[in-house]
């Protein structure tokens, strides 16, 4: 099935059918990253529908036909992975998935747009990180973050969940009432 895709924000009654997106996406998108135990170990550990996104009003989803194929959101607050201290005006991206039946139709960057920009505009953000599945690389170095260093989730097995820190500098829209810069005047003299 193709579109047409609709974006809106995620509510608490989405939750369920999010996990589901959320394991299909993995399972059908990451084996090539992480073994079917390290998936298990990361979905049985890590809650990917955060409440708190979601009351705030920043997890987005994609819909088709009333069910989601695609999700992703973002946060001002430190998240539950960072170290505790996080520079001022940093916001963070979570939970980004597309449904296998549904990738590389440019789902994921239109999430990312959408919430990158609330990111700047409502958040006041001047930075974006994300901790990067390997399966989610691509994407990112394609919307413009560098990766900062490797990082693993010891998992309750002993298995490790290999992952990239990654980051992004991002700026305000112009106003018109920005600051002006003088021009440049070629001296008269
Ligand atoms: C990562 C993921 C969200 C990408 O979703 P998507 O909707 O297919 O991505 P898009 O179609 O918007 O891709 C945008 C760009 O990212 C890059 N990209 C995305 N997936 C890629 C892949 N598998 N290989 C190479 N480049 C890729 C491309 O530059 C692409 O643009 P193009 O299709 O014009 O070449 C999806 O593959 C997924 O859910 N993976 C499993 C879960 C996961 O790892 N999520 C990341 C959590 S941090």
């Amino acid at each position: 099935m193709s579109g047409p895709y609709t974006l809106c924000k995620a509510t608490l009654a989405d939750a369920p059918a999010l996990r589901a997106l959320h394991r299909v996406a993995f399972a059908g998108l990451a084996g090539a990253h992480y073994t079917a135990d390290q998936i298990e170990g990361f979905f049985t550990e890590v809650e990917t529908v955060d409440p708190d996104l979601v009351a705030d009003g920043t997890y987005w989803l994609i819909e088709l036909g009333g069910l989601p194929v695609a999700s992703g959101g973002w946060t001002m607050r430190p998240p539950g992975y960072a170290p505790a201290a996080q520079a001022p005006g940093t916001a963070t991206i979570l939970a980004v998935f597309t449904d296998p039946g549904h990738a590389r139709r440019g789902l994921a960057r239109r999430i990312m747009d959408r919430i990158e920009a609330d990111a700047v505009v409502l958040g006041q953000a001047d930075r974006i990180d994300l901790c990067a599945t390997l399966s989610g690389l691509p994407l990112y170095l394609a919307l413009g973050y560098r990766p900062v260093e490797a990082r693993s989730l010891k998992l309750a097995s002993g298995a490790y969940f290999p992952a990239i820190a990654m980051t992004k500098t991002v700026w305000p829209p112009f106003e018109a009432d920005s600051p002006v810069i003088p021009a440049f005047r070629a001296s008269a003299a």
